[in-house]
């Protein structure tokens, strides 16, 4: 049989932003989606990457005196650092200055051209330069749009419109295209007014910092045009036929709501042009605010930006991925406050994971000389836990993968939980006085029970999970209840999640 292929991309990040908490995310939960399919046996393909081209790059590099090739190597290394310490594991990391990306934008573009979906007219309109786009009336009227100017153009359009009953019927006919449901009623909803068509050039004598459109080389394409394209070239298109073929579609593209309808519009009508499939699934997940109260998106223009490094500086990389996965519900938006993350840190790591550690490894240490005893016959109360572990498999199994990354983590923390209440219950301290081999069962359920969540946490905090499983001695075991070899010697470790002590002690 051949194997099943998982093909991940988190959205190609803005080069000349400074990463924070909401790039992190994106790219931490296409990771344990990645890291979590590898586990399943699953071939795949994570891709991630830059955005390189557009106004504000042009700008951001002439105010440094720099050519902006030289400001993207510059500044590249911000997000290639930031993801090797949060231990991303993608397979391919695209930057859209790259030849070998703009060889594919320019294939494209006289592609579609040539089928007749690209031509040329005067445009009078209003165009927003932060957006570096044309907006409609009603975008103006909305305020949502800065540096707003009246500007007329001869440019290049995509014959978007031609393909808006296509991609209605699409989505009504795919349920699982757009997710969650309520993003795809916003994009139908949106795709009832007619649509236009999209203004894909930009003139050089204005904007010179993008891909020369080979058919007209007084223009460059619009850098959503160019971006979109990075999906596909990544895979091998017009490049790799074999390679391409094996990867295209891809199995879910993230996103966050932001760039909704880039994705579902502008992306799958030049898909449809090209005559390529569109993606499995488009997941757009909410955003992370910021502030207490109202919560603000992060920008960088509100100064309000939780920088990652900060947090993985006093807390970890592990404890960082454990929050924001466990955290945020997708689709739905969530409030970063520090007071918040350190709560959940507390609670869930530091008391009910890592206190179950040291518990079991104190006793184990002081009446089995730290050797893992043996369980025996299991008793109705074992028969709890092991059952529960038993199936926590397939439940967190079947939770990811209809993306419920939070709630696969809170069937993994109900078991931990569940092993405390179990542990508070048998007491096997008290045991361990009149039935050396009762407390041995039970230490042997309850370390068993550690060592079945490590192992499925190990998408998620590959290095604490990794860290347990050596404390346990059993690095490469699986999902079966009963890896834990009896006998195996516990190695020393310090806390796993030191608890974070805040000022105000409750
Ligand atoms: N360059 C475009 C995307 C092109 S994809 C072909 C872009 N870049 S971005 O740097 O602004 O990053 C956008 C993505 O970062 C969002 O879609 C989202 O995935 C993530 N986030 C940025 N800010 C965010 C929050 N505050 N909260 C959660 N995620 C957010 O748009």
């Amino acid at each position: 049989m051949t194997k099943r292929k998982f093909f991940v991309t988190t959205p190609i990040y803005y080069v000349n932003d400074a990463p924070h908490i909401g790039h992190a995310y994106t790219t931490i939960l296409a990771d344990v989606l990645a890291r979590f399919h590898r586990a399943l046996g699953d071939d795949v393909f994570f891709l991630t990457g830059l955005d390189e081209h557009g106004q504000k790059v042009q700008q951001a590099a002439e105010k440094r005196g720099l050519a902006p090739k030289a400001h993207c190597d510059d500044l590249a290394p911000r997000f290639q650092d930031l993801w090797a310490k949060l231990e991303i594991s993608h397979d391919d990391f695209i930057r859209t200055t790259e030849p070998r990306h703009v060889k594919v934008v320019q294939g494209v573009l006289q592609a579609v051209y040539d089928k007749g979906d690209i031509y040329q007219k005067e445009y009078e309109g209003l165009y927003s330069v932060a957006e570096e786009r044309f907006i409609t009336e009603k975008e103006a009227a909305s305020g949502q749009f800065r540096e707003v100017k009246p500007l007329k153009e001869k440019n290049w359009f995509f014959k978007m419109s031609r393909y808006q009953e296509q991609l209605v019927s699409y989505i009504e006919a795919n349920p699982d295209l757009i997710r969650p449901e309520h993003r795809r009623n916003e994009m139908l909803g949106f795709l009832r007014q007619p649509l236009g068509d999209l203004c894909i050039s930009r003139p050089k004598s204005r904007l010179a910092w993008g891909i020369e459109i080979p058919f007209d080389r007084d223009y460059v394409t619009y850098v959503w045009f160019d971006a979109l394209i990075n999906y596909i070239t990544a895979p091998g298109y017009l490049s790799d036929g074999e390679k391409f073929a094996r990867w295209w579609p891809a199995s879910v593209q993230l996103i966050g709501k932001d760039i909704l309808t880039t994705h579902c519009v502008y992306w799958t009508t030049m898909l449809f042009s090209l005559g390529l499939d569109l993606p499995r699934t488009i997941f757009a997940h909410g955003w992370w605010l910021v502030g207490d109260g109202e919560g603000h998106k992060m920008s960088k223009s509100l100064g309000n930006v939780v920088n990652p490094l900060d947090l993985i500086e006093l807390y970890g990389v592990d404890a960082l991925r454990y929050y924001l996965m466990a955290e945020m519900t997708l689709g739905a938006d969530s409030n970063f406050t520090p007071e918040n993350f350190i709560k959940r840190y507390n609670s869930d790591l530091a008391n009910d994971f890592g206190n179950l550690l040291n518990r079991v490894s104190g006793l184990i240490g002081r009446y089995f000389e730290g050797n893992v005893p043996a369980p025996g016959t299991l008793t109705p109360p074992d028969l709890e836990i092991s059952s529960q572990g038993a199936a926590l498999g397939e439940k967190v199994e079947a939770l990811l993968l209809q993306y419920k990354v939070d709630a696969a983590i809170n069937e993994i923390m109900n078991l931990i939980r569940a092993v405390n209440k179990y542990m508070e219950v048998q007491a096997p301290w008290k045991l361990a006085k009149t039935d050396l081999a009762a407390a041995g069962r039970v230490l042997y359920v309850a370390t068993e029970a550690l060592r079945l969540a490590a192992v499925l946490l190990r998408a998620v905090m590959p290095g604490k999970a990794q860290q347990l499983l050596e404390i346990l001695g059993a690095a490469g075991t699986g999902l079966a209840w009963g890896g834990l070899a009896a006998g195996t010697k516990l190695q020393a470790h310090p806390p796993l999640f030191p608890r974070i002590e805040t000022e105000k002690k409750q």
